[in-house]
């Protein structure tokens, strides 16, 4: 309660042209979860979002964006007035380098056009590395296939952030439940699988002791 939360949910789309593009296939629903379950705990929350279908949580401000570029440009400037950034979102490693204004069509050459891709700017990295009076303490998620707490920890050393959470990427996108393994200096904890909803409140009771504590 009276703490301010900022969280980055659902994929990022990277346009090829104004039809089709890359993307992936998280839902969101971790973050939103997240997103309310700070709000009913008495946080201002405010949820920068990819394409998703849901609905905002009440109490939620909420900001839409498609591209990577697009959601480091919404979060920078509301990092420094948020004590606690929590970056759900499954942004697209990369995107088209250019993308056109106009559909490319098939010639009948029988030849496939050859897409080539840039590396999108890191939103977590950069919020973590501003400098310490703006910076919001950052929590990182981890979507791994295998080796969930090994991914976890390097993340956590290579993104200079005090909490990561692991969960099996394709065991939860799209689903209501989840796995939560919670990776910081101290060490491991599971939250059990449950819906995202529970495990949402029971991160948001992580973040708030680590907050109490002074962390
Ligand atoms: O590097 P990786 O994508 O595995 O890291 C995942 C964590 O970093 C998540 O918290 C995700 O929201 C965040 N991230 C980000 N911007 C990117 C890539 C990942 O904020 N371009």
């Amino acid at each position: 309660a009276g703490r301010s939360l900022l969280v980055t949910a659902g994929p990022t789309f990277e346009a090829i042209d104004p039809v089709r593009g890359i993307t992936n296939h998280s839902s969101g629903k971790m973050g939103f979860a997240i997103a309310r379950a700070a709000a009913e705990a008495g946080a201002t929350v405010t949820l920068v979002a990819g394409p998703v279908h849901l609905p905002t949580p009440r109490g939620v401000r909420r900001i839409d964006v498609q591209s990577a570029r697009q959601m480091l440009d919404a979060v920078l400037p509301l990092a420094a007035t948020h004590g606690i950034f929590v970056a759900t979102a499954a942004v697209a490693d990369w995107r088209p380098s250019t993308s056109t204004e106009q559909k490319i069509k098939k010639d009948g050459s029988g030849q496939a056009p050859t897409l080539t891709l840039t590396e999108n700017p890191d939103i977590l990295a950069t919020v973590a590395r501003l400098p310490e009076v703006v910076r919001p303490w950052c929590v990182g998620f981890a979507a791994e296939s295998h080796d969930l707490v090994r991914h976890a920890r390097e993340k956590l050393q290579r993104k200079n952030v005090p909490l990561v959470v692991g969960n099996l990427g394709p065991a939860t996108f799209g689903r209501d439940d989840n796995t939560l393994l919670l990776v910081d200096a101290e060490g491991e904890r599971e939250l059990p699988t449950g819906d995202k909803l529970r495990l949402a409140r029971a991160l948001v009771a992580e973040i708030a002791q680590r907050m109490a504590a002074g962390a």
